[in-house]
């Protein structure tokens, strides 16, 4: 499946599409999506077949506007109100409890709904279109590396897809920060853009961070985000070490570096992204690609520091490595 250049008559076209109870994959400051009519079972269903992806997993339901939120959400608490003034259109989910209607197919049969009103222009023409709400994960194949472009898309899914809108690169690159505000505590499901700091300063409360978004320890299954070929995580001076221990062994290898140390480096294979966060970020998954691409044997990574603009980064570098 080709991407469609984006033009009013696409997006309109794209719309339908999703009226037909289709899937149309479209870009959004994030990462692309993989979107279905989220009132429409039948066309949910289509998203978990065309990525392979356990029923079980609930989807994000994307709106045009926090005026719908309660079209899904029940009982909605007024820090969501709080944080849909600030935050969107924006990197943001919220959890908050569903409503009967929403059908459990999206919710992956929890009693709770994601909700997120993305800031790309395309996506929300698109949502504004299309009228409803769009229920989009990732549009990768399920345990896969998420697409940023539009082609990375073309490459994972098939003709289950009916249209992909072009909408070019993804300004942030990595997938939007979940909150869970269905419970007492809100909790931090996943990490993004938008920092632990930014919620509490708007919600002046504690957050908690859910255990699965700690540092996990090395060693540990890499379940998702993951490049097919070998990765690993470490400080510029032992990457520095193991490098020219592989190479040395004759192993063809791929490094992700972001500081002037690592220059030195006799390897063909090294791709330098900037050591600002919010630059990194846009570049991360079409680097792991590029090099994933490459068949190397082994993807040395250098681990960011761990401050908080880089949790997000750290999350999926986690997620992507041994
Ligand atoms: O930036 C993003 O969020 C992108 C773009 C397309 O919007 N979407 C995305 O979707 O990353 P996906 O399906 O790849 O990841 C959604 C995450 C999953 O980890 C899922 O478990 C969680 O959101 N999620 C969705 N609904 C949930 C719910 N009701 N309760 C708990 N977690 C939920
Ligand atoms: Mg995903």
């Amino acid at each position: 499946m080709k991407p469609t250049p984006v033009t009013e008559a696409s997006i309109q076209h794209a719309a339908d599409l999703l009226r037909g109870g289709q899937l149309v994959a479209f870009p959004t400051e994030t990462v692309y999506g993989l979107g279905a009519d989220a009132s429409n079972p039948e066309a949910v269903a289509k998203i978990f077949a065309a990525k392979g992806r356990p029923a079980d997993h609930p989807l994000i339901v994307h709106i045009a506007g926090a005026g719908q939120i309660a079209d899904w959400a029940d009982q909605v608490p007024e820090a969501a109100w709080r944080l849909a003034e600030k935050f969107w259109p924006g990197p943001l989910t919220m959890i908050l409890k569903k409503r009967d209607s929403v059908t459990l197919a999206v919710t992956g049969g929890q009693d709770t709904v994601g909700l997120r009103v993305p800031a790309n222009p395309v996506a929300l023409r698109l949502l504004q279109a299309f009228g409803g709400g769009v229920a989009a994960p990732s549009a990768n194949r399920f345990g896969r590396i998420s697409p940023t472009e539009a082609l990375h898309v073309a490459e994972e899914l098939d003709d289950s897809v009916a249209c992909i809108l072009d909408g070019g690169p993804c300004a942030v690159g990595v997938e939007s920060t979940i909150i869970d505000l269905s419970d007492e505590v809100p909790t931090i499901l996943r990490p993004g853009r938008i920092t632990r700091s930014q919620l509490k300063a708007v919600l002046h409360a504690d957050i908690r961070l859910s255990p699965q978004t700690k540092i996990r320890a090395p060693g540990m299954m890499a379940v998702h985000y993951a490049p097919n070929t070998m990765a690993f995580l470490c400080p510029a001076d032992t990457l520095i070490a193991m490098a020219d221990d592989l190479c040395a062994k004759g192993q063809h290898i791929g490094i992700l570096a972001f500081s002037a140390e690592i220059a030195e480096i006799p390897c063909l294979h090294i791709l330098r992204l900037p050591a600002d966060a919010e630059l990194y970020e846009p570049a991360l998954y079409s680097s792991l690609r590029a090099l994933d691409n490459l068949e190397l044997d082994t993807i040395l990574i250098e681990q960011p520091p761990e401050t908080e603009a880089w949790a997000a980064v750290n999350d999926r570098l986690n997620k992507a490595t041994v």
